[in-house]
């Protein structure tokens, strides 16, 4: 089995250019020692400016991207290089993780990779910066044989019940938002084959990444075993 854990439309991005002059990313840059244009854009610390930000309340959340990527490269499944995870931000861009590759577990060094992958967009190496629509990602990179869409509007299944599904595929994709509120725009919606709740409240991105993660170790164990 390998699983394809996509964390979608992610709130994970360098402040863009109509912002960077703004008093809150300024002062904050300065703080870092920073060009505004080298520093992620964080609703912790650049609330005012981000008002009028198209999309603004999906934007602006690396804590929670970070958290998720945690929940995912922690696991057993992933140790076992069993999970390809691709970080699809809202700025169009994919940040694909060589197998098995682990992520700083302290925010502050992973919010300083971050800055430096997005700057300098390599490709290839631990963190592979790409350039892709979401149908490009889903089609023509990941090539699955079904995409599971996480969704609190989805219809109910058990994660047991969606794990069984997922080791059914040839090569299943999964996707969860990377964003901390609002759902999957219409161009996400339209790479899904199947849309799932896995439960009747609207939960953390990192909570449904990781029992996902788990019901798939589980689920493929048994067909291993
Ligand atoms: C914080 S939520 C985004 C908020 C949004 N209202 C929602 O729950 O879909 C982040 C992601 O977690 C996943 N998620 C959250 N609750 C879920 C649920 N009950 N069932 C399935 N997926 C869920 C979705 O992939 C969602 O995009």
């Amino acid at each position: 089995l390998l699983l394809n854990f996509v964390l979608a439309e992610s709130a994970l991005e360098l402040v863009p250019e109509g912002m960077r002059r703004s008093p809150a990313v300024v002062a904050d840059a300065k703080r870092r020692g920073k060009e505004p244009s080298m520093i992620l854009l964080d609703r912790s610390f650049h609330h005012s400016a981000m008002e009028r930000l198209e999309e603004g309340e999906k934007r602006g959340r690396p804590d929670l991207v970070h958290q998720a990527l945690l929940s995912v490269t922690c696991t057993p499944l992933y140790l076992d290089g069993k999970v390809r995870v691709f970080v699809q931000t809202c700025a169009g861009l994919t940040l694909e993780l060589e197998k098995r590759t682990r992520i700083p577990k302290n925010y502050i060094r992973f919010r300083g990779l971050m800055e430096k992958v997005l700057m300098e967009r390599p490709g290839g190496g631990l963190v592979k910066v790409f350039s892709a629509s979401m149908k490009e990602l889903v089609r023509r990179t990941v090539s699955p044989d079904e995409v599971f869409g996480l969704s609190v509007r989805g219809e109910r299944m058990k994660p047991e019940a969606l794990a069984s599904a997922v080791v059914a595929a040839r090569n299943p994709c999964v996707l969860v938002g990377g964003f901390p509120h609002g759902h999957f725009s219409k161009e996400t919606s339209a790479t899904i084959d199947r849309l799932i709740r896995i439960e009747e409240r609207p939960l953390e991105a990192h909570v449904v990444a990781a029992r996902v993660v788990y019901e798939v170790e589980k689920a493929s164990d048994v067909t291993n075993d």
